[in-house]
């Protein structure tokens, strides 16, 4: 294990902005992590866990210490005639831990395909598209307490999993490191083919769900045809959460826009906050190096040489756009540093 100073992070975010951390380690064991836990510069100094880099823009130099997860691993834990439990390690590819299980025919994260990010991102904030979501699935979440180094396994129910949300980005934020997860798959054919834009397209291309990879395929086809793949262009997928409103709002906002699209999730609504950028009139539009996609307006993207600066002034824009359109809040999904 090495620690080194004033790294530069420019390839460890899916943004790819030019930002240095005062301290960077990679982390290849548990092991790793318990000797990691008592070093001074670890235990004085602020902390980020870095996965994919995927949901992160630095905004500034970090000065702290840069944490990157590269435990591995994936196996079977136990199965029965209709399930089956798979623990993977959190430096995983989230997409790699996809395609293993539906290579193998089993349901449960087909929807979820091609999530840019690491298994350990997941739980911390329910990841979520194509009408599923990680809590259906998951089991449990193994973590290290970063302070005592000590082992403590979440239950799904502790894990207060929500939209784009858990107790890791809440009440424990930055606490615990999250080493694994446990999820519990099905072998029986449960295909979930609910959402709009999937439907559409298994029914345009006359496709008939057989096994989870015909839906995974699908998935990986909508989402390369609409969100801008990162190593082509710097983005960090949607920035912002969807918008939930309180059926008295929504029942007003309509009668001014009858075209607003909305969804109904427990009990509550969600408005599309793509769909409202949009009518901003701002997708597709460029200002200096940062721009909003011109397939998907949810997504900001770093043209080349963006600052984080210059993308939350961006963001800011819009927000109070959004607001003054709509009178509703925009919040990012992003994190930012
Ligand atoms: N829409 C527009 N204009 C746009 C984008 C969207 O009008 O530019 C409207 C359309 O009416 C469309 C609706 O919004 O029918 C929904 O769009 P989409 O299916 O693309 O989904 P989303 O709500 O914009 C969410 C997730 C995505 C996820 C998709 C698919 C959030 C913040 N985003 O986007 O997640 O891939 O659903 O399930 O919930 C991510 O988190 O990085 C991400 C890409």
């Amino acid at each position: 294990m090495k620690i080194e100073k004033n790294y530069n992070l420019s390839k460890l975010n899916t943004f790819g902005i030019s930002a240095r951390a005062k301290f960077f380690v990679e982390i290849h064991s548990e092991d790793e992590l318990q000797e990691l836990f008592v070093l001074s510069e670890f235990k004085n100094n602020q902390k980020i866990f870095l996965g994919g880099g995927s949901n992160i823009l630095f905004t500034e130099d970090f000065n702290g210490i840069i944490v990157l997860n590269k435990l591995k691993g994936m196996e079977i834990l136990n199965e029965d005639a209709e399930s089956i439990v798979i623990r993977s390690m959190s430096g995983e590819n989230w997409h790699d831990l996809v395609v293993f299980t539906v290579r193998r025919g089993y349901w449960g994260i087909e929807n979820l395909s091609l999530i840019p990010g690491t298994v350990g991102a997941a739980p911390m904030q329910n990841i979520g598209a194509y009408g599923a979501e990680l809590k259906n699935v998951l089991e449990n979440v193994e973590t290290f307490d970063t302070a005592t180094g000590i082992k403590r396994i979440f239950s799904r129910e502790e894990c207060k999993l929500g939209y784009r949300d858990s107790i890791f980005k809440n009440e424990l934020k930055d606490k615990y490191f999250i080493s694994a997860i446990t999820l519990k798959l099905s072998k029986i054919g449960e295909k979930n083919t609910s959402y709009k834009a999937l439907q559409e397209h298994l029914e345009k291309n006359k496709i008939e769900v057989k096994n989870p990879k015909d839906i995974s395929d699908a998935v990986i086809f909508i989402r390369q045809s609409k969100l801008p793949d990162p190593k082509v262009i710097g983005n960090a997928g949607s920035f912002f959460k969807n918008v939930f409103v309180k059926k008295e709002q929504l029942q007003k906002l309509r009668a001014d826009y009858p075209d607003m699209p909305y969804f109904e999730e427990d009990g509550v609504n969600k408005i599309p906050a793509g769909w409202l950028i949009e009518q901003c009139g701002w997708k597709g539009r460029r200002v200096g190096n940062v721009g909003v996609h011109d397939k998907q307006a949810l997504v900001l993207v770093n043209h080349g040489g963006a600052t984080g600066t210059e993308l939350v002034k961006l963001a800011k824009k819009i927000i109070i756009s959004v607001k003054e359109k709509f009178g509703l809040e925009l919040v990012p999904e992003v994190n930012l540093i």
